[in-house]
């Protein structure tokens, strides 16, 4: 990483407006939970289209539930790394609007972070497909050596983790907010993401034509990289994010913005 390079994105963020992040499953692997389309990851293990599409679910709810409690079980005991409370504290310094993210793993909300847009559910809420009843996933994990997979308390149908399977809308309210952040933003980073998932993969170019400029944080180059984004960090976002902070509160320090 070029100390270079930093200083101008910090000082893009510091200079931004409004800035936001986008970010995926690459945030979290370093909390223990494997992404899905690295070596290893949860897509090699399970096929999407047999695990994670919304007719799958409906076809066969009792299979794809193997997947939510293999998936459960990392999830359960994951804490924030320092890439959660990295993107955290840029919101605490004033750099940072919000967040969309296409996790469900509430991590980070769980490491500070007070605007997140949830573009694909969330993994702790639990939902009935047929009367629409919630349930919380704590309390239903709780009970699965009597009830597995769970049923909802009202109907008795099998719930469903209220999280976006292929083939299932987002969420309008999330979609229409993340839509807004991204809008106008003067930095959009892009964290941990592949950013292959459409319509998450529109908000770089919804970023980018309103003028932002894409800073891509990632081990590897994405689909981004290559005459796209603007800058893109290689490495850890958990070693990463807490160097650009240094060069933001760098620069805040100047300026005698720091708090
Ligand atoms: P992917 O698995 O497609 O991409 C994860 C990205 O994170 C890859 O580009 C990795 O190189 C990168 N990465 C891994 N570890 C990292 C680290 N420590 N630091 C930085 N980068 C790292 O996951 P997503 O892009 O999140 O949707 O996938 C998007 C959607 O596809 C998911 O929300 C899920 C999936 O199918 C649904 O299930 C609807």
């Amino acid at each position: 990483m070029k100390t270079e390079e930093l200083k101008e994105i910090a000082e893009k963020l510091v200079a931004g407006e409004k800035n936001a992040a986008l970010t995926g499953a690459g945030v979290s692997t370093e909390s223990g939970i494997p992404d899905f389309r690295s070596h290893g990851g949860l897509w090699e293990k399970y096929d999407p289209m047999e695990y994670a599409t919304i007719d799958a679910f409906r076809r066969d709810p009792e299979k794809v539930w193997v997947m939510i409690k293999d998936m459960n079980a990392l999830l359960e005991d994951a804490e924030p790394n320092p890439a959660h409370t990295g993107l955290a504290r840029l919101e605490e310094l004033g750099v940072l609007a919000g967040i969309v993210t296409q996790n469900i793993d509430n991590l980070h909300q769980e490491g500070g972070s007070k605007n997140v847009i949830e573009f694909h559910g969330n993994g702790r809420r639990l939902v009935c497909l047929k009367c629409n009843a919630a349930q919380d996933a704590e309390k239903a994990r709780a009970n699965w050596d009597k009830e597995f997979p769970p049923r909802c308390p009202e109907c008795g149908y099998i719930l469903k983790p209220d999280v976006v399977f292929f083939g299932e809308p987002i969420p309008p309210q999330a979609s229409a907010r993340a839509m807004e952040l991204a809008q106008g933003v003067s930095v959009l980073l892009v964290v941990g993401t592949s950013a292959t998932v459409a319509p998450a993969s529109y908000i770089p170019m919804v970023a980018r034509k309103t003028g932002a400029a894409i800073v891509e944080i990632n081990i590897e180059n994405t689909v981004l990289s290559e005459g796209f984004a603007d800058y893109t960090l290689l490495g850890k976002a958990g070693e990463t994010l807490p160097i650009l902070i240094e060069a933001v509160e760098a620069v805040l320090d100047k300026k005698g913005g720091l708090t």
